[in-house]
C-alpha cells in the first residue's frame, strides 16, 4: 500500500441475489485529501460501492481497508467516515443549529464542545446567520448546505457524497460544486462522490474513476480521462466524440497506419501517434472541437475529408456543425462563436472540407 491511501478496495465484488452483480472486482486506492468521484451511468453501482465503504453494505468478495484498518465487520458507526445521501435527509422539525449537533449529541459529546464544534461547522458552510431556521424556511442549496455541516461536524476522515447536489437546479449546481472544492481544500478531508454527471466529475475532482456494468474502466486525472479515453466506452461517456471504425495495416515508430474507410477514403491510410500496441479493427476518435472546417481543400493537413453541413445548431457560446462525409460518415465540428458573426456563417447545405491534427487523433483498442 502507498503511504497516504487512505481507502484501499481490493478486488470487491458484490452480488444481490444470483442474478445482479452490482459490483464485479473493483480494486482501487483513494489518497488521503484527494477529492474523488465514482462516475457512471444509472445502475453501473456507484452507490453499492459507496454504500460498501460507508458500512452498509458488505461485500459479497474482496476488501476494504480505511486507514490501513481492513474494515470487515466494523460497523458502519464505527468507521471514519461519514455519508451524504442522495436525497439529503435533514430533520424537518429542528433548527439548522439542531440538526449540526444532533450526531454529537446522540453520542453523549459535552455540550461546550458541542457548540464549539457545530458553530465551526456551520461556518465552514456559511450558514451561522440561518442557524436558528428550519429547513423548510431553507433554500434547496442551502439545506444541501446543512446535510454537508451535519457530515463535517463528526470530523470524519473521509466524506463519502452520493449525487449531493442531483436536487438542485443548474445554475446553484454550478456555484455549488464551487463551493464544495473549496470546502474540500480547507477542511483536507478526502471527499469520494458519486454522480452520472460528467462535468460534474471533471470540474470538481482531482481523479476519477469511470464505472460501467459494475466494472471499474479507467481511473484518471480529469485531463487524461478526457484526451486519453482508454476505451471506446469512456470516450463516449465523457464529453462527446466522433468515433469511426478503423483496421490497423501498419506499425511504425510510435505511430500506427490506420484504414478508416469513413475518413479515408480520398487521402488513403493515414498515420496516428500510438505508444502502445495495436493490431486489427480499432476505433478511431477525434473531439468536435479539436475538428476544423474549411472552404477550399487544405492540402497541409494529413487527415481531411469532404463532407455537407447536415445541421447547424447554435448554443451561444458555440455552435455544433453536424456533417456527411461524401462516404457516408457522420460527423460533428463545434465551432467557438468567438465574434458576432456566428459558426462563421457556416449553414445546412454548405460543401466543406473537415480536417484534424495526427496527434488529436485517439487509437482506441477496447
Ligand atoms: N438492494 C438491492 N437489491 C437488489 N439489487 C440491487 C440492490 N441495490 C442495488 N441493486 C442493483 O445493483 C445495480 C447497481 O445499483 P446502484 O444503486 O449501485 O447503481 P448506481 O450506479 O448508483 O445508479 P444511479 O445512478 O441510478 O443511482 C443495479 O442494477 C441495481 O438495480
Ligand atoms: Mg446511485
Amino acid at each position: 500500500m502507498v503511504d497516504n491511501t487512505i481507502i484501499s478496495i481490493r478486488d470487491v465484488v458484490k452480488r444481490f441475489g444470483s442474478s445482479v452483480l452490482a459490483v464485479n472486482n473493483v480494486s482501487l486506492d483513494i489518497k488521503q485529501g484527494e477529492f474523488f468521484a465514482l462516475l457512471g451511468p444509472s445502475g453501473c453501482g456507484k452507490t453499492t460501492l459507496l454504500r460498501i465503504l460507508a458500512g452498509f453494505e458488505t461485500p459479497s468478495e474482496g476488501q476494504v481497508l480505511i486507514d490501513g484498518d481492513d474494515m470487515e465487520r466494523v460497523e458502519p458507526n464505527k468507521r471514519p467516515v461519514n455519508m451524504v445521501f442522495q436525497s439529503y435527509a435533514v430533520f424537518p422539525h429542528m433548527t439548522v443549529r439542531q440538526n449540526v449537533a444532533y450526531g454529537l449529541r446522540v453520542v453523549g459529546t459535552p455540550k461546550p464542545e458541542i457548540d464549539q464544534r457545530v458553530q465551526e461547522s456551520l461556518s465552514l458552510v456559511q450558514l451561522e446567520e440561518l442557524a436558528d431556521r428550519k429547513p423548510d424556511e431553507l433554500s434547496g442549496g442551502q439545506r444541501q448546505r446543512v446535510a454537508l455541516a451535519r457530515a463535517l461536524v463528526k470530523h470524519p476522515k473521509v466524506l463519502l457524497l452520493d449525487e449531493p447536489l442531483s436536487a438542485l437546479d443548474a445554475k446553484l449546481r454550478e456555484q455549488m460544486q464551487i463551493e464544495l472544492v473549496h470546502l474540500q481544500q480547507t477542511v483536507g478531508i478526502t471527499f469520494v462522490i458519486v454522480t452520472h454527471d460528467q462535468n460534474e466529475a471533471l470540474s470538481m475532482a482531482d481523479r476519477v474513476a469511470v464505472m460501467n456494468g459494475g466494472n471499474v474502466l479507467q481511473v484518471a486525472s480529469p485531463t487524461e480521462l478526457y484526451e486519453y479515453p482508454n476505451c471506446r466506452f469512456v470516450a463516449d461517456f465523457i464529453g462527446k466524440m466522433n468515433l469511426f471504425d478503423g483496421q490497423v495495416v501498419g506499425v511504425k515508430e510510435g505511430q500506427v497506419v490506420v484504414r478508416a474507410d469513413a475518413i479515408t477514403a480520398h487521402i488513403g491510410d493515414i498515420s496516428v501517434p500510438f505508444g502502445d500496441e495495436a493490431r486489427g479493427k480499432v476505433g478511431i476518435a477525434i473531439r468536435p472541437e479539436k475538428v476544423k472546417l474549411d472552404g477550399e481543400e487544405p492540402k497541409d493537413m494529413p487527415i481531411r475529408v469532404r463532407a455537407k453541413v447536415v445541421e447547424v445548431v447554435y448554443y451561444g457560446n458555440e455552435s455544433h456543425v453536424f456533417l456527411q462525409s461524401t462516404s457516408g460518415a457522420k460527423i460533428t465540428a463545434n465551432i467557438k462563436n468567438t465574434s458576432r458573426n456566428t459558426h462563421a456563417g457556416i449553414v445546412k447545405g454548405d460543401q466543406l472540407w473537415v480536417s484534424w491534427c495526427p496527434q488529436d487523433t485517439l487509437v482506441l483498442t477496447s
